[in-house]
């Protein structure tokens, strides 16, 4: 066995969950146990485990065989244990017991000597918050949205992308046959990565991203373009996070309260809606969900995936906590957890996949 700093540690998936979860898990708890000697314990259900002490330790089966698996075999939630304590925002009673407090507890009980947390950029601010509270930490950055600071690619986003692709795929023959608009609404609340690249890669004609709110009449006028030049259909790929042009101008809790009372379900259909209103073409609505987090891993992300994982055991191995495990220059590395927390990785408005988009036909309907 290799030396190592750390000889048990806890393991725990949180937030959203995506394909990759499993592989991720499978890596480190690969190496950690066959390359280091580490002992392992998985924590149910992301931070409430480790605040219920809801735990029990991994044997080889538990992480055997999981590589293709959709999910996570550990659970998920979305707890933030430091939710309402910090920002004085909830009462006592509200807070309850110092959450914080249990799972220090909890971690000396279940003698971990550290955490290895998988999760968005909510997990990894709370892992850095527990940095910031003694314990050792490390984080790997997982979600679909792709919008995790200082990684230039999550695990989940590329199997997300193809699940995407495969629908605008599909969507594209249906359109085509009944001269329709067929608008397909994909996840990323606060950043338009998997629509931009699902637009790119199924050919997407509108593409509307929370980064570059759109213009209903520009909208328009491209769909009307199109059918100046015969393209008697269009594909228009929205994020669930896009907004228009005044809807950005506006404070957040003005602009949700203004969503509250519209008639639209989600943004996918209010854009469906204004669309057909003026344009008079028949429009239809996917609203992809959830397809879009469940299911096998790509290729890309087992490999991306078994990668994190046995560089975040190497990283206990070497006692380096506090950090996230990242994709750098094309490699892979690791970056401290307090460059990340509280970040969120938008797509600047100068990115090259944007220009790639427009050169090759694509609008984002800011009417550029
Ligand atoms: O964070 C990933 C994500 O899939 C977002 O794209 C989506 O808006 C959100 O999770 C849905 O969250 P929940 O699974 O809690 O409904």
């Amino acid at each position: 066995m290799v030396k190592s700093s750390v000889k048990r540690f806890g393991i725990l998936t949180s937030g959203g969950d995506c394909p990759g979860l499993n592989a991720a898990i499978r890596g480190v708890a690969k190496a950690a146990s066959s390359v280091f000697g580490m002992e392992i314990v998985g924590i149910s259900n992301g931070y409430r485990g480790l605040i219920e002490g809801d735990a029990r330790e991994l044997s080889p089966d538990d992480f055997s065989g999981i590589l293709t698996r959709g999910g996570t075999i550990l659970g998920s939630s979305r707890e933030k244990p430091f939710k309402g304590r910090d920002d004085g925002q909830a009462s006592d009673a509200e807070v309850g017991k110092d959450k914080p407090e249990l799972i220090k507890e909890n971690v000396a009980k279940l003698r971990l000597d550290a955490l290895v947390v998988l999760g968005g950029n909510g997990t990894n601010t709370t892992a850095h918050l527990l940095s910031k509270e003694g314990l050792n930490v490390i984080g790997l950055p997982k979600t679909i949205d792709n919008d995790i600071w200082g990684t230039e690619v999550t695990f989940g986003f590329h199997s997300a992308v193809e699940v995407a692709t495969e629908a605008i795929d599909r969507l594209h023959s249906t359109a085509h046959s009944h001269n329709r608009v067929m608008v397909i609404e994909l996840m990323g609340h606060k950043a338009g990565w998997l629509a931009l690249y699902a637009g790119i890669a199924g050919g997407g004609d509108i593409i509307i991203i929370p980064e570059i709110p759109y213009d209903a009449v520009s909208v328009a006028r491209d769909i009307e373009k199109r059918r100046s030049e015969g393209k008697q259909f269009s594909i228009v790929v929205v994020a669930e996070g896009a907004m228009s042009k005044e809807e950005a101008d506006l404070p957040k809790k003005e602009r949700r309260r203004l969503r509250e009372k519209m008639p639209y379900p989600s943004i996918g259909y209010r854009v469906a809606a204004e669309i057909q209103s003026m344009t008079g073409m028949e429009t239809r609505v996917t609203v992809l969900g959830y397809l879009q987090r469940g299911g096998t891993p790509s290729p890309y992300d087992r490999v991306l995936a078994t990668n994190f994982g046995t560089a975040a055991a190497e990283l206990l191995a070497r006692g380096r906590f506090g950090r996230m495990v990242c994709m750098k220059d094309a490699s892979i590395s690791s970056i401290p957890l307090s460059e990340v927390a509280d970040r969120t990785k938008t797509i600047p408005a100068d990115h090259y996949m944007v220009d790639t988009a427009r050169l090759v036909g694509a609008c984002f309907g800011d009417g550029a």
